[in-house]
């Protein structure tokens, strides 16, 4: 066993690697361009364009309903599309890299979650080769994108806060889960600052403690359960993405903390057993079916000079408490059941 034998090992690993990541990409593309193309020849092969809607978590409930909103405006008219519900976990590099075989596939529009930052560039890329791009759920203002559908994240964040201060008279001690604190992320950033700019104006709130969740309610229910013990003195909970409620309120379960004040983002059907239940007392409700219906409605329109085009499509942000159930009408839109 000399040093020439470790440099050869080395090296074919190294090359066992790459030929590895190859391939696995390799794989990838084609994939995607296979589902392209069933897509293309087995619904409806006298559809004219093909659209792309891409995700931030397959499997996720927020993202099967996006995808269901999309699929019930393929339904009604001439379009075909492709639901790629994103990554099995959040992950905003494997996004762009559908994104990019979205882009090499050449279809007609792409509707992406513009998560952070790195989303400006390859939006810019797909308009300039000639394909439209909307953005939903999180924006990308600076981009080229012709459209955004989603939430006014910050009015969100803004919401919040004064449901809380309303809620909570005024008096509170703050603990923050967060699904992403990365200052690229312009989704959770944005509910960060509409809730804190609010709560900043009563003095007897204050936020002492927050963490990052990355969607995972696990990861919640970790973070929540040691900003309890480290601060024995929260009165009230903050999450900002679908999940986070629920890892917060089996912490508080865990530590026997009975009368917290928890608020979350989502009517997934969890959070509205919660809110039932009492362990949940408000939910900042979204219209995640809406964005997918809409999204596809308004790239057709763009396509063929309708008239719906518009910089931003908002979508109406609730604040939902016990007395509000059973949900109605446009709320139950978010709700899975
Ligand atoms: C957000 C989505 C996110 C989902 C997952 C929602 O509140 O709007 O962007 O993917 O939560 O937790």
């Amino acid at each position: 066993m000399n040093r020439t034998f470790i440099i050869y090992a080395i090296l074919i690993s190294l090359f066992i690697t790459t030929l590895g990541f190859f391939f696995y990409f390799y794989q990838q593309v084609q994939i995607f361009d296979k589902k392209l193309e069933e897509t293309n020849s087995s619904e409806t092969r006298s559809s004219k364009h093909h659209f792309v809607l891409i995700g931030e978590e397959m499997g996720h409930d927020y993202w099967r309903l996006v995808g269901e909103g999309a699929k019930k405006a393929e339904s009604r008219y001439d379009v075909v599309v492709q639901y790629e519900g994103g990554p099995k976990r959040s992950n905003p590099d494997e996004q762009l890299k559908l994104f990019d075989m979205a882009i090499k596939s050449k279809v007609d529009g792409i509707i992406i979650q513009a998560l952070n930052d790195e989303f400006t560039p390859m939006i810019n890329k797909a308009v300039k080769k000639g394909i439209p791009v909307i953005t939903i759920d999180t924006d990308a203002p600076e981009s080229m994108r012709s459209t955004y559908i989603g939430t006014d994240n910050y009015k969100a964040g803004q919401m919040a806060g004064q449901a809380l201060i309303e809620d909570t008279d005024g008096k509170a001690i703050i603990g923050i889960v967060t699904g992403g604190m990365d200052k690229d992320n312009h989704q959770h950033q944005l509910r960060l600052e509409g809730f804190k700019d609010t709560i900043a104006q009563v003095e007897g709130i204050k936020i002492v403690a927050m963490a990052e969740s990355n969607l995972s309610r696990v990861k919640a229910e970790e973070k929540a359960y040691e900003m309890l013990t480290e601060h024995d003195d929260i009165t009230a909970f903050y999450g900002t993405s679908s999940l986070d409620g629920m890892g917060i309120v089996a912490a508080a379960n865990n530590l026997n903390k009975n009368d917290l004040y928890v608020m979350t983002f989502d009517t997934l059907t969890e959070n509205i057993r919660l809110l039932k239940k009492g362990k949940i007392d408000a939910i900042v409700g979204q219209q995640p079916f809406e964005m997918g219906e809409k999204s596809i409605e308004i790239m057709l329109d763009l396509l063929t000079g309708g008239n719906s085009v518009q910089d931003v499509y908002q979508t109406n942000v609730t604040i939902i408490r016990t007395s509000d159930l059973p949900l109605k009408g446009s709320e139950r839109m978010g709700l899975l059941d």
